[in-house]
């Protein structure tokens, strides 16, 4: 037993796999504070565009990452863990992979339906998908978007929590198998 608990100790995603979640999850980062405060600070400064053009990358960037992580089982997580933090891990996981999708996607809905253009940093533009303004599908998408970015936030707190839990508290190795 305690070698296993020692092997588990050394495990870690793949490289390619942190690389994914650390740029996902600062894109994410950046979209949840600009998504919340754009509104705050519009006058001084118009976080939208580039709001836009990150939700899009981490819509592409996140199909990559599942197709990624589609070719690999995750390390054996260590000895210590309980069923119910490993449920918990599962189900909080399962729902970002979720979100990741479906928050960028009924933004690129809302956008579509909106007379500004969705610009990818100013390079070129995004396409619009066929959405009337003003549409049940349009309004539909906008309230989605509201509601599940906040979901979103209040998993990033709990997911952090807990990241830092096993870090300091528990002083395992969660962390630093992602990090
Ligand atoms: C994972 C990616 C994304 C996250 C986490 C995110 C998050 C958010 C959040 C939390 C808000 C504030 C909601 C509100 O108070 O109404 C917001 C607003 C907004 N988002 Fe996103 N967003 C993402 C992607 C996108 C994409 C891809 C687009 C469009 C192409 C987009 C367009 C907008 C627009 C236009 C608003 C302002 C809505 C309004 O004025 O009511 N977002 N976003
Ligand atoms: C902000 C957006 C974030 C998103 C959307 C996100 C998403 C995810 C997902 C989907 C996984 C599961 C990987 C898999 O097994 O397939 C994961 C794992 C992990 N994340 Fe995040 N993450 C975010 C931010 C963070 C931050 C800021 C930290 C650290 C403070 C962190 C620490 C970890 C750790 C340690 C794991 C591995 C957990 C384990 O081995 O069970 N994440 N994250």
């Amino acid at each position: 037993m305690a070698t296993l608990a020692a092997g588990n100790d050394t495990l870690r995603y793949n490289g390619v796999a942190r690389a994914f979640h650390a740029v996902i999850a600062l894109m994410v980062i950046f979209n949840l504070v600009s998504g919340i405060g754009g509104e705050a600070i519009e006058d001084i400064w118009n976080p939208f565009p580039i709001h836009k053009a990150t939700g899009i990358m981490i819509l592409l960037l996140s199909l990559a990452r599942i197709g990624w992580r589609l070719t690999w089982t995750v390390p054996a997580r260590p000895a210590t863990m309980g069923n119910l933090q490993r449920l918990a891990a599962k189900v909080t996981h399962l729902a970002f992979y979720a979100l990741m999708l479906i928050v960028p996607l009924t933004g690129w809905i809302m956008s579509s339906a909106s007379k500004y253009p969705i610009s990818i940093y100013g390079l070129f533009e995004w396409p619009k998908l066929a959405v009337a303004k003003g549409s049940a599908l349009a309004e539909t998408a906008g309230e989605s978007h509201e509601i599940l970015g906040f979901l979103m936030a209040g998993l990033v707190v709990l997911h952090v929590a807990a990241a830092l839990h096993h870090h300091f508290i528990i002083k395992d190795n969660v962390l630093r198998r992602m990090w």
